[in-house]
């Protein structure tokens, strides 16, 4: 019953959830205006360079070119109108008003993207300092702090400056993390069941599922909604594997509980993705709450994997110095 319930929770979600890239402030007829005679009075040709240029040096860093400008200072414009006729404000190319800040399009989502990062950065060490190297999976948990570190840096550039490439790299780090919290839960259940001949198919199945998709959303325009089906569809299929191992193993292994709450805190996050509303103080929206929400995740999974290992490495032991006894668990923590 619960499982239909959250699978069907799953559906709706990725049915609510469709970006667009036109939206009524960028559609609005003053917006289309300004920005054409911003653009006229202001900018080179191209569109790139200012023909006067006093523009600070944080934002020709970080690419504020001309055209930009423009959109930026006729977005805020288009806002004030907006809300001076009582009207609600308006989204931009899909995405809300935001204040700029150090050249950030979107300050809150860049900080808890690296607030993430900085958690796995923080648990691995955590994790190698506790676990012995020759333990079973020690490698699995090093390439998920790589492939996570990797996509949270990315998410903090993507919302730093939003360019094609880097939204193309956004979305394929994203979806490169669900398919290792997939691969992670695939080959722990797995590794000393299947042959290892088994297991090394199934890493190859991964790559080759990973590096398809990659090269499907690197064509334009990109299909949102089929990704984000695409996205939910492997994180139930992870978290519900999660739910069910942690849930027969629940007396043997007393740590399951860690990755328990990993997977409910992931699947609860994602409602935020429900809400749309304008930002709190032109900072806050709840995709930036979103990530922060999965800030803590970090902190139970890298501990589950810390517990995790040790009990493979004992059970390891337990099961080379008693090969000719039958397994009993009485040894096992
Ligand atoms: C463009 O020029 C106008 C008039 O000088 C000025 O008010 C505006 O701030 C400029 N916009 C940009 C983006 O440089």
């Amino acid at each position: 019953m619960y499982v239909k319930m959250l699978i069907l929770f799953l559906i709706l979600l990725s049915m609510s959830i469709t970006l667009t890239y036109s939206s009524p402030g960028d559609n609005d007829p003053f917006y289309v205006s300004c920005v054409e005679s911003c653009k006229s009075s202001n900018c080179t040709k191209d569109g790139k360079g200012f023909k006067e240029d006093k523009q600070p040096f944080i934002l020709k860093m970080t690419l504020w070119y001309c055209n930009h400008e423009c959109k930026h200072e006729c977005m805020w414009k288009t806002v004030k109108i907006f809300n001076e006729r009582f009207r609600k404000t308006p989204q931009f190319y899909g995405k809300w008003p935001f204040i700029r800040i150090l050249g950030m399009q979107e300050p809150a989502s860049v900080v808890f993207s690296l607030l993430n990062a900085f958690v796995h950065i923080k648990m691995m060490r955590k994790f190698r300092a506790k676990v012995k190297p020759g333990s079973p999976l020690f490698w699995l948990w090093h390439l998920f702090f790589v492939v996570c570190l990797h996509a949270w840096l990315w998410s903090a550039i993507f919302h730093y400056r939003d360019f094609v490439f880097t939204e193309f790299l956004d979305y394929a780090c994203s979806f490169s993390l669900l398919l290792m919290n997939l691969y992670l839960v695939s080959i722990r259940l797995l590794h000393n069941k299947v042959s290892k001949y088994a297991l090394i198919v199934i890493t190859v199945a991964f790559i080759m599922f990973l590096t398809k998709h990659v090269a499907y959303l690197s064509k334009r325009p990109i299909d949102y909604d089929y990704n984000i089906k695409l996205n939910v569809a492997i994180g139930t299929i992870s978290g519900l594997s999660w739910y069910i191992w942690c849930f027969y193993n629940r007396n043997r292994q007393k740590y399951v509980w860690k990755c328990a709450v990993y997977v409910t805190i992931s699947g609860t996050a994602l409602a935020l993705e429900l809400f749309d509303r304008p930002p709190y103080f032109y900072v806050l929206d709840y995709h930036s709450l979103w990530h922060l929400a999965t800030t803590p995740l970090g902190l139970f999974m890298y501990r589950f994997g810390i517990d995790d290992c040790e009990f493979l490495r004992r059970q390891k032991l337990d099961g080379d110095s008693k090969k000719d006894f039958p397994y009993t668990g009485k040894h096992q923590v």
